[in-house]
C-alpha cells in the first residue's frame, strides 16, 4: 500500500480550544479596559501567541512596555491551562478517533503540526499522545503559519516528502501553509473562510473511510 504523511492541526481540528484561549484572553483584555469580542477571538486561530497579544492590544488601541507583555503572556497562559487541566478524551471532536485508528490500520505515518507550546499537554490531556509518529508544535518552529516551517518540519520526522502530505487544518494560516509547503489542505471548518483548501468538510463526520483510502491511493 502507498504511503503518505498525515499532519493534523491540534486546536479547532482535534479538540476546540478556541473557547478556552477567548476565557483566557479577555479576562487579560478586561484588566486592560480593552472590549475583546467573540468575532476578534475567531481572527486569532492558528495565530501566535505573541501576535495574538500584539492584535488584542492594536484592536485596543494599547501600547505597554515589553515588561508588562511578558507579563500578561505568562498570565494567559496560567489562565489557559487551568483550563486545559479539566480536559479529558470527553473533549476530542466527533470521529476524530475513527480517522486515527483508519489511518494507524492502513500503516500511514501521522504527524501533529501545531502553533500550540501547550500541544503536548493537551494531547495528553486527552490521551491521544500515543497516536502520533511525531509531535511538532510552538516550541519546535521558530516561524508561524502561514509560513510552512512547522509542516514541513512535521512531514521530515516521518520521513514523507511534502507532495504526499494531507494536511488537516481549520485555519486560514494553516491552509496557506500547507498549500505553500505543496501539500494536500483539507479546511475543517466552512467553506466560506477555507475556500483556498483542496477540500472543506465541515467536521471529521463528513469524511467517509473511502475518502481516506482515496487520498492514499493517489
Ligand atoms: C493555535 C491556536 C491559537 C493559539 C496558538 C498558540 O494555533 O489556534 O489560538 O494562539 O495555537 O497556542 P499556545 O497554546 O502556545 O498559546
Ligand atoms: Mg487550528
Amino acid at each position: 500500500m502507498n504511503k503518505k504523511g498525515f499532519i493534523f492541526d491540534l486546536d479547532g481540528v482535534i479538540v476546540d480550544t478556541a473557547k478556552y484561549h477567548f476565557l483566557a484572553w479577555q479576562q487579560l483584555a478586561k484588566s486592560l479596559d480593552i472590549n475583546f469580542t467573540e468575532e476578534e477571538n475567531e481572527q486569532l486561530k492558528g495565530v501566535s501567541r505573541v501576535r495574538s497579544l500584539e492584535k488584542i492590544l492594536a484592536w485596543g488601541n494599547k501600547t505597554i512596555s515589553q515588561d508588562l507583555f511578558d507579563k500578561l503572556m505568562g498570565d494567559k497562559n496560567e489562565e489557559y491551562l487551568s483550563y486545559i487541566a479539566e480536559m479529558d478524551e470527553s473533549e476530542i471532536l466527533p470521529d476524530v478517533p475513527r480517522v486515527l485508528k483508519l489511518l494507524e490500520a492502513l500503516d500511514q505515518p501521522i504527524s501533529l503540526g501545531s502553533a500550540s507550546k501547550n500541544a503536548r499537554t493537551i494531547l495528553e490531556r486527552v490521551n491521544l499522545k500515543s497516536s502520533f509518529n511525531a509531535i511538532v508544535d510552538g516550541n519546535d518552529v521558530s516561524k508561524a503559519k502561514p509560513d510552512p516551517e512547522v509542516f514541513l518540519i512535521a512531514a521530515d520526522q516521518i520521513n514523507i516528502k511534502p507532495e504526499d502530505c494531507i494536511v488537516f487544518e481549520d485555519s486560514v494560516a494553516g491552509v496557506t501553509a500547507a498549500n505553500t509547503a505543496h501539500m494536500i489542505s483539507i479546511g475543517i471548518g466552512s467553506k466560506d473562510v477555507l475556500g483556498h483548501a483542496n477540500y472543506v468538510f465541515n467536521d471529521f463526520t463528513e469524511i467517509s473511510d473511502d475518502f481516506i483510502k482515496s487520498l492514499i491511493n493517489n
